[in-house]
C-alpha cells in the first residue's frame, strides 16, 4: 500500500511569511493582518529580485536589439512567456502579456467587435457576478455595433442559475464571458460545464480567471476555454503583469486592440499589415521586468505546490467563517454551503456601513477591503450598496483571522446601539426574495 505525504506536510507559513519583505517590515508602527489578497497579493523576494536582476544584468529594448543586451532581454522575456504558457498548460503562441486582466478583457471585446465578430444581431452573455472589468469592455463595443448584451442571473444565495444560463447560451448567442470565481462572495462558477454548453450551441467563452488562479491550478487544455484572463499581482506577482491566453486560430483571425510599433510587419500609408502571434497584439515596449517577475512567481507557487496552497487555504476560511457565524451581529453572503466559499468571503455588520467597518480593523492593523468591489450589479442583487471582504493566501495565519474577529467585535462594541435597531439585510434579502 502506498501512503502519499499530507499536502501540508512541508509547509511552515511561519517560514513562508519570512519570504515576504513587507510582512517583516520593520518600520511599521503596528502589526499587519493583511485580509486583502483578493484586491492584490504581497510579493515574494523572488519575485522582486528577478525583476531587480533583469534590470541589473539585461535591461535593453525587446526584439529590435543586433546586441548582446537586446538578445539577453528579449530571452528574458521570452522564456518569462514560456514559463507562464507551462504554468497554465497553454500554447505560448497564444500567450500575450498584457498589464492585467481588464486589458486583457478589453483586447478580448475589441479583437472580436472589430473584426466584425459581433454585429446588432448577435448578443453576448455576462453574469450578474462580473467585475466591471467583464462588464464595461463589452457595453464599449455595444455603442459601436449594437449587439444585445444578456446577463445570466443568480439565485438569492448568489450562486448562477444554470436553468436560465442554458436559455441564454443559444442564439443570437455569440460569446459568453465570465468570471471562473466571484471576488465578492468566494463561489466558483460552473465552468466546464458551462463551456460545454456554449461550445455546443457554438458559442465562444472568455473566462476572466483573475481570482482563480491565485487559488487552484487552471490548465487551459482541460478547461477548453477559447480566451482566458489573469493578473499577475494577483497571484504574487509584480503589477503591471497580466496575460490573455486565447486559441492561436482565433486570435489570429481578431484584430489588433493597440497599433503601433513592435505589432506590424509592413505599413504603408495606405496599408499595415500585422506581425504573427503573439506580437500582432504586444504593441509598444512591453513591461519585461513585469513579464519576468510573474514568471518568478509561477516558480514560486509550484515551489509551494497549489495542494499544499489549497490546503492551507481551505483551512484558513474554514476558521475564518466559523468565527464570522459565531457573531450574531454578522451578515455573510453567499451559500449556505461554507465549503462553497474559497479564497474570500463577503459579510456586513448589521447596521454598520462597511466603510466603518474598514477604518475600524485598520486601526487594529488588519487590512480589509470595503465597498461594492467593482461588481454593482450584484451589490444590487445583494440589496447593500457595499460590503466588507476579507481574502486570505499563503501567507495568512489563523493569528490574522483572529485579530479580524477582534476588530469586528470593537465594532459591534462601538456602534452597539446602532446594531440592536437596525434590520437585518440578510432578513430583507429573504423577504425580498420570498
Ligand atoms: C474577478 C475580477 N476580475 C477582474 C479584476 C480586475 O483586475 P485588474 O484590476 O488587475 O485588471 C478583478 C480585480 O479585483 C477581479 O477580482
Amino acid at each position: 500500500m502506498t501512503t502519499s505525504a499530507h499536502p501540508l506536510a512541508h509547509f511552515d507559513v511561519q517560514e513562508i511569511r519570512k519570504d515576504f519583505p513587507i510582512l517583516n517590515d520593520g518600520t511599521r508602527t503596528r502589526p499587519l493582518s493583511y485580509l486583502d489578497s483578493a484586491a492584490t497579493s504581497q510579493k515574494p523576494a523572488v519575485v522582486l529580485n528577478a525583476m531587480h536582476d533583469y534590470y541589473v544584468h539585461a535591461n535593453a529594448n525587446v526584439h529590435r536589439g543586433v546586441h548582446e543586451l537586446g538578445d539577453a532581454a528579449t530571452s528574458r522575456f521570452e522564456h518569462a512567456r514560456h514559463r507562464v504558457a507551462r504554468f497554465l498548460n497553454a500554447d505560448p503562441r497564444g500567450l500575450i502579456f498584457v498589464r492585467n486582466t481588464t486589458e486583457a478583457l478589453n483586447l478580448v471585446a475589441t479583437g472580436i467587435a472589430r473584426q466584425g465578430g459581433l454585429m446588432a444581431s448577435d448578443r453576448v452573455v455576462l453574469s450578474v457576478l462580473e467585475h466591471h472589468s467583464n462588464i464595461v469592455p463589452w457595453q464599449l463595443e455595444r455603442s459601436t455595433h449594437g449587439f444585445a448584451i444578456a446577463a445570466i442571473p443568480l439565485h438569492p444565495d448568489g450562486t448562477l442559475d444554470m436553468d436560465e444560463a442554458r436559455k441564454l447560451l443559444a442564439p443570437p448567442t455569440k460569446l459568453l464571458s465570465i468570471t471562473y470565481q466571484s471576488n465578492v462572495l468566494g463561489t466558483v462558477t460552473p465552468l466546464k460545464e458551462l463551456i460545454a454548453m456554449a461550445h455546443e450551441a457554438g458559442i465562444l467563452v472568455a473566462v476572466d480567471g483573475a481570482q482563480r488562479v491565485p487559488h487552484a491550478r487552471v490548465d487551459m487544455k482541460d478547461l477548453n476555454c477559447d480566451f482566458f484572463a489573469m493578473s499577475g499581482h494577483k497571484v504574487y506577482g509584480p503589477m503591471g503583469s497580466g496575460i490573455l491566453w486565447g486559441k492561436p486560430e482565433l486570435l489570429s483571425s481578431m484584430s489588433p486592440f493597440l497599433g503601433g510599433g513592435s505589432m506590424i510587419d509592413t505599413v504603408t500609408f495606405e496599408r499595415t499589415t500585422w506581425a504573427e502571434l503573439p506580437q500582432k497584439f504586444e504593441a509598444g515596449t512591453p513591461d519585461v521586468a513585469a513579464a519576468v517577475g510573474l514568471a518568478a512567481a509561477c516558480d514560486y507557487i509550484d515551489s509551494l505546490t497549489y495542494e499544499a496552497i489549497e490546503a492551507h487555504e481551505k483551512d484558513l476560511m474554514q476558521h475564518l467563517l466559523h468565527m464570522l457565524d459565531s457573531l450574531p451581529y454578522i451578515d455573510v453572503y453567499g451559500p449556505n454551503d461554507r465549503e462553497r466559499i474559497v479564497g474570500a468571503v463577503s459579510f456586513n455588520v448589521r447596521g454598520v456601513h462597511a466603510h466603518d467597518v474598514g477604518t475600524i480593523c485598520d486601526r487594529h492593523g488588519v487590512a480589509i477591503r470595503v465597498g461594492h468591489h467593482c461588481c454593482q450589479p450584484l451589490m444590487r442583487h445583494l440589496g447593500v450598496p457595499a460590503t466588507a471582504r476579507a481574502s486570505v493566501a499563503a501567507y495568512v495565519t489563523h493569528d490574522d483571522i483572529d485579530s479580524l474577529g477582534e476588530a469586528l467585535a470593537d465594532v459591534a462594541s462601538i456602534f452597539g446601539q446602532v446594531i440592536t435597531q437596525h434590520t437585518s439585510p440578510a432578513s430583507q434579502m429573504e423577504h425580498r426574495h420570498a
